[in-house]
């Protein structure tokens, strides 16, 4: 039998290596390193997991090798066939499993604990190890509904299956409710209070088996609010199955998700309350009835013929048309006619934390030239051109009141800029669903079309000029 400090010695090594990740992740230059840091750290957790229960005698080999196989299986065609658009959702269906999965551990050791007769003696060893067990049940279920209810969200809505499919072969479409019902927080309430009494009934009672298969909820929470509970309810599960590197891990997940939660909240100004118990966007659809006169690329073209300074403004109709190696070339090309050329990049914009830098990094644009929303506010003013492509309520001027969705949400002034360059495929809408006063502005020309396609031609032109 091999010592257990050999198995604790592997566990420190990997929390080492989690804590060194996450370190390095804090800079895009070294976040790379930093990820592959905590996928080592990981790997090297489920091997000493699986070793030592192999060598305990708990699992036969056969059941670590098909887990291993299945599960790399399964991560890898997932992982390459995502869309880069898609990857909120995919991210919100991981934190889910996470959750599922501590509930699932939580559920096994209670059960196996009935079966085998181990319940603690009344007083402090069976309240922690029953509420331990009971909240890493809470939590892991929460989250795993949660996040299948945020990743309809973030779609703003699912498709029914088996329903008739239209002309352009999509099923039919529910849209999640912009506000819910008042009574929704009233059940949600119930829940949460029929969740902490089963806890109680099955301390004072924990052979009673009726009670471990209620529980669960449903609240349409933000990803990384989900994030941060299914790391506290790995941590959780650590507690009940004794696992150190588990109550670590969650630990950090946990944390880190409830820091990046608040980050959120404030970029968008809105209070965690709100974020839990009201829907914002995804299907707000504010009718336009305004209309502007489109520009074409060699307007443009000429535009920015000349000009010193350019900032470009990316959201996510950048991500959806993959328009970022496009972005690039524009910004190469008007750096070799000696235009400083920087970019704006809002905390939200897009679907996901980061999602403009991930996409500007894979078309190699320097970190440098990536300047946050407070930075680039104090230079728009001084700036000939600001290029929006695919961004709309991260540049709404209407946030600047106290009104709607976006009311007091902090934006990045493009329109202090000379002349404002929009592109977009229409004057619809952005996520939070309200219209936008500076698409209509004088000094604002807009390019209607796809992305890629609009930055393509628009470079077209300028190499043409
Ligand atoms: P949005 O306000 O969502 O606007 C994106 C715009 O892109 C749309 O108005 C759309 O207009 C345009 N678009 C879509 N496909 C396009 C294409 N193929 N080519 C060109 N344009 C296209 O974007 P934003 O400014 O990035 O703001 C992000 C919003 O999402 C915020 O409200 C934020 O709170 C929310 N949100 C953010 C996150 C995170 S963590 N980033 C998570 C959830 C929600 P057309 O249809 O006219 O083309």
């Amino acid at each position: 039998m091999v010592d257990s400090v050999v198995w604790d010695i592997g566990y420190l090594v990997s929390a080492a290596l989690f804590i060194i990740g996450i370190k390095r992740l804090s800079s895009p230059k070294t976040a790379p390193q930093g990820n592959r840091l905590g996928a080592y750290g990981m790997l090297l957790a489920v091997l000493v997991t699986l070793v030592k229960m192999y060598t305990e005698g708990i699992i036969g080999f056969e059941l670590i090798a098909a887990g291993l196989v299945l599960g790399t299986i399964i991560g890898y065609i997932m992982a390459t066939t995502v869309e880069m658009t898609e990857m909120p959702e995919l991210v919100a269906l991981f934190n889910g499993f996470g959750g599922g999965a501590s509930a699932l551990v939580g559920l096994s050791e209670i059960l196996k604990r009935l079966q085998e007769g181990d319940i603690p003696d009344a007083g402090v060893e069976l309240y922690a190890t029953w509420i331990a067990i009971g909240l890493s049940g809470i939590v892991g279920w929460v989250t795993l509904t949660g996040s299948l209810m945020a990743m309809g969200k973030l779609r703003g809505g699912f498709y029914i299956p088996l329903t008739k499919k239209d002309d352009r072969g999509r099923r039919k479409w529910v849209s999640f409710p912009t506000w819910g019902p008042p009574w929704l927080n009233f059940v949600k309430g119930v829940i949460l209070i029929g969740c902490v009494s089963l806890i109680g009934l099955t301390i004072q009672e924990p052979e009673n088996y009726d009670y471990i298969y209620s529980g669960g909820a449903d609240m349409p929470v933000v990803v990384s609010l989900l994030n941060s509970m299914s790391g506290i309810a790995a941590a959780f599960t650590g507690f009940v199955i004794g696992n150190n590197v588990l109550i670590i891990a969650g630990s950090m997940v946990g944390a880190a998700g409830l820091i990046l939660t608040f980050i959120m909240c404030k970029a968008m100004n809105r209070t965690l309350t709100a974020v839990l118990f009201k829907s914002f966007g995804g299907s707000a659809r504010e009718s336009v009835s305004r209309t502007k006169v489109g520009s074409d690329p060699e307007e443009v073209a000429m535009v920015c013929d000349g000009i010193s300074k350019c900032v470009i403004i990316p959201g996510y109709g950048m991500a959806v048309s993959q328009a970022q190696h496009a972005v690039k070339e524009f910004a190469d090309l008007l750096e070799s006619q000696g235009v400083e050329v920087s970019y704006g990049i809002h905390p939200v914009a897009g679907r996901m934390p980061g999602h403009m830098n991930v996409l500007l990094a894979e078309a190699s644009v320097p970190y440098e030239q990536l300047i946050e929303m407070d930075d680039i506010n104090s230079e728009l003013p001084e700036t000939d051109v600001a290029l929006v492509i695919g961004a709309n309520d991260t540049i709404n001027p209407v946030a600047r009141t106290d009104e709607g969705p976006l009311g007091g949400m902090p934006i990045i002034d493009a329109d202090k800029a000379r002349v404002v360059v929009i592109i977009k495929r229409s004057l619809s809408v952005g996520y939070a669903g309200v219209d936008n006063d500076l698409f209509y502005d004088d000094k604002t020309m807009m390019l209607f079309g796809d992305g890629k396609k609009m930055m393509n031609e628009l470079n077209s032109s300028i190499k043409e000029l």
